[in-house]
């Protein structure tokens, strides 16, 4: 196993010591802002941050438009991590450090993960700039963060996937949309390595697997999230129609410059979401 128990306990330890958290100001929410949707951190309340160097092994973000910074605040009313930037396999990194997080975030004590990232459109029923809620995944590459040796502290060797994008948080959001007047489809995200975008053909592939939207990111931190017990959702911003849909090249800028068109939707979205997450977790409503 690449990582130790113990050194996930001493990221989980740095990170309440550096930001005081006590038991009862621990967050019991994380947020992982994707591509081109940073800009959720200006409105946090009472905040503070840590670079990722700081904090022991963690990884370096090193892709486009991901700050690599971890906030601690208040948000919705409630208190939640904020990940400003993600790992990605592309980067060079194994599955297990792009989930590292995940596992630290259990041992804090979070119980739900709200995840976002910006994906291509296949379902051209949603369109560009439109925001899905991922019912789920397809994943046809090797990237289980849970290779190798099993810890049972942190889960079993073999696990459900059918609920890991919790039923009780897709509620929450699709309610928290319609109360903001915000349009939130729901369908299937698949996962490609990248970091080179997909062919025409791959998308067509995709599509006919029942794919709605294709990315390089999220679904290690998902897998790690089912593994040990955290309730896991995820909004993609449709930043760009897929592969071959139109003759466009597909281009880095229009993903970036399309999520951050969509940013301000998503802080909203996600706000709402936080504050009734955390209040079903005081309630003892969510694990
Ligand atoms: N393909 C893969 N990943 C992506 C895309 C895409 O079209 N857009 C944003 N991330």
């Amino acid at each position: 196993m690449p990582y130790t128990y113990e050194q996930y306990r001493e990221s989980a330890d740095f990170i309440a010591g550096r930001f005081g958290c006590r038991p009862e100001s621990m967050p019991s929410v994380a947020i992982v802002l994707g591509s081109g949707l940073g800009g959720l951190t200006e409105g946090l309340e009472e905040s503070s941050a840590l670079d990722y160097g700081a904090i022991p092994y963690f990884p370096q973000a090193t892709a486009l438009s991901h700050a690599g910074r971890l906030f601690c605040g208040r948000l919705g009313g409630a208190r939640v991590f904020v990940f400003s930037g993600r790992f990605h396999c592309y980067e060079g990194l194994e599955p297990e450090q792009a989930a590292y997080y995940v596992r630290v975030l259990k041992l804090l004590g979070v119980k739900a993960l709200l995840l976002t990232n910006a994906a291509g459109c296949i379902n051209t029923d949603f369109g560009q700039g439109s925001l899905m809620l991922m019912k789920d995944h397809i994943c046809l590459s090797p990237v289980s963060p849970c290779r190798g040796a099993n810890d049972e502290r942190f889960g079993a060797r073999f696990f459900d996937m059918t609920r890991a994008y919790s039923p009780a948080l897709r509620q929450t959001a699709a309610r928290c949309a319609e109360r903001a007047g915000i349009t939130l489809h729901e369908g299937v995200y698949a996962f490609m390595g990248g970091p080179q975008y997909e062919t025409p053909a791959e998308i067509r592939a995709l599509r006919l697997l029942g794919a709605d939207a294709v990315g390089m990111s999220t679904v290690p931190e998902v897998i790690e999230a089912a593994h040990c017990g955290i309730e896991a959702m995820c909004v993609s911003c449709l930043s760009n129609l897929a592969a071959g849909i139109t003759d466009k090249p597909l281009s880095s800028d229009e993903v970036v410059q399309t999520a951050a068109q969509a940013a301000a939707k998503m802080s909203r979205l996600l706000t709402l979401v936080a504050g009734e997450a955390a209040q079903a977790v005081v309630c003892g409503k969510l694990a």
